[in-house]
């Protein structure tokens, strides 16, 4: 098949350009080559590249040229740090991909993958010993101040057990991005019931692996720890590392996108995916988790990551918190499984190792983010980690072992960072353009 992917240049985007055109697909990239994200065209990008922005009609119009099939990862990443990201997600996220499904319709191309995020999901899912699944509010920030991470039963207060968050957990995004992303998914369902298309949603989980960007405000917790590493700084982990989440390997996300684009092939064809399939059929979107369903918590990662380092740098484990975190996303892969014939292949350790040494995505510009401008498509960031990192109790934070950590997940509010009393603010530890600077 001729397949465009959109967000070619970027860290899963390229991964997925390699992957289907070792599968012998004709792969056309389509990538704005923000100068805010790149320095000009990137090494590891080989091959037909189109630099556009998918806001850009005649960009994408042209891009589309000879297409039968999309494969749509450009996107404002990160979670939406505070109010100023409200346009900057709804415009690139949200009009890149209307703009797109419009020249997709107006062109016949009926098959369609896009990345989405569990972020859709908000919190994951949780049991109560009395009243079953439950949906916990947001948590309240005088529980964090105090220490107190793990969410409560609504409905009794009670702690709550973590369950697998399904593609059925209803939809409740808590950020611009999550926002953004329930967008993406509505106007791919809406493309596909007007034009008959077939359009196949991935859910990715906690993506990490070779080229993932360097550390900035908006990096994800893996690029961050990696970062602090190399820099000789211990990974800092927030709440009491006993926060799970699945980490899943680059290589697999891209073997999924690779199904997904059989999968929508075959739905096109007027046959569904596979014989009991839930997926995409003709004129439907189906969503589906990507995850490694091999969950960690995030102390766990610290301390794998740290161990494959090999400088005897250890995590510390300092009771910070963010306002709009999630405590526990662990996601079932069973869907993917059954209906793309997705399988994570790469483990937990085996992928930590290899990403503890791999080539990360260097920034593009050695100055903050927040220098940059609304122009180079990524918004004004003028704000810092500072603003939205803040620390439960009396401000201590210790070298411990992240696997105490991970012990004290089952002890809602009994976690190694949860003190008494809050205490206000203080800044994490970024590192741009190589040198640590304080946000
Ligand atoms: C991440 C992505 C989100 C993506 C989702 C699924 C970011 C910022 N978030 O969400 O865009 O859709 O995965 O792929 O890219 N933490 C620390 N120390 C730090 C930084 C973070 O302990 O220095 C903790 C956080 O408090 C959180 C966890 O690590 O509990 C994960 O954080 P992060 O990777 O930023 O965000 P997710 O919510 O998992």
């Amino acid at each position: 098949m001729r397949v465009l992917v959109t967000g070619a240049a970027g860290f899963i985007g390229s991964h997925i350009a390699e992957t289907m055109r070792a599968a012998g697909h004709d792969v056309r990239g389509l990538d704005s080559l923000s100068p805010a994200v790149h320095n000009g065209r990137p090494g590891h990008v080989t091959g037909e590249l189109a630099v556009g922005d998918v806001r850009d009609p005649a960009a994408v119009d042209e891009a589309l040229d000879g297409v039968d099939a999309v494969c749509h990862q450009a996107a404002m990443v990160g979670l939406g740090v505070d109010l100023s990201d409200l346009p900057v997600y709804a415009d690139v996220n949200v009009t890149g991909t209307a703009v797109l499904l419009e020249a997709m319709g107006r062109r016949g191309i009926p098959r369609l993958v896009i990345a989405s995020s569990m972020v859709v999901y908000g919190e994951g899912a949780y049991d109560c010993t009395t009243h079953g699944r439950v949906r916990p509010a947001p948590r309240h920030p005088g529980d964090l101040a105090a220490g107190r991470f793990e969410p409560r039963c609504p409905q009794c207060a009670q702690p709550l057990g973590t369950a697998t968050v399904t593609e059925d957990a209803p939809l409740d995004p808590r950020n611009a991005y999550a926002a953004s992303k329930v967008a993406q998914e509505h106007l791919a369902a809406s493309w596909a019931r007007m034009t008959g298309g077939a359009a196949v949603g991935l859910r990715y989980h906690n993506v990490y692996g070779p080229r993932m960007p360097r550390d900035t405000p908006y990096s994800g917790v893996a690029a961050i720890f990696r970062s602090c590493l190399e820099n000789g700084v211990p990974p800092r982990v927030f709440e009491d590392g006993g926060q799970r989440r699945d980490f899943v390997h680059v290589r697999d996300v891209a073997q999924a996108n690779l199904l997904a684009l059989e999968a929508v092939d075959r739905a096109d064809g007027g046959a569904a995916p596979r014989a009991d399939a839930r997926g995409a059929v003709a004129g439907g979107l189906r969503c589906y988790n990507v995850a490694s369903g091999e969950p960690h918590t995030v102390g766990e990662m610290a301390a794998a990551l740290a161990a494959a380092f090999g400088t005897g740098l250890e995590p510390v484990v300092t009771g910070e918190y963010r306002l709009g975190d999630v405590r526990h996303v662990v996601a079932s892969p069973a869907a993917a499984a059954a209906d793309l014939g997705y399988r994570a292949r790469i483990r937990f350790a085996e992928g930590m190792a290899e990403f503890a040494r791999a080539a990360l995505r260097e920034p593009a510009l050695a100055v903050p983010v927040r220098m940059l401008s609304m122009a180079d498509g990524v918004g004004s960031r003028d704000r810092s980690l500072a603003a939205i990192c803040h620390r439960a109790g009396d401000g201590s934070s210790g070298s411990m072992a992240p696997s105490r950590a991970s012990t004290a997940s089952s002890r809602p509010g009994h976690g190694p960072g949860a003190p008494s009393q809050a205490t206000p603010i203080i800044s994490n530890t970024c590192f741009l353009g190589g040198r640590p600077s304080d946000y």
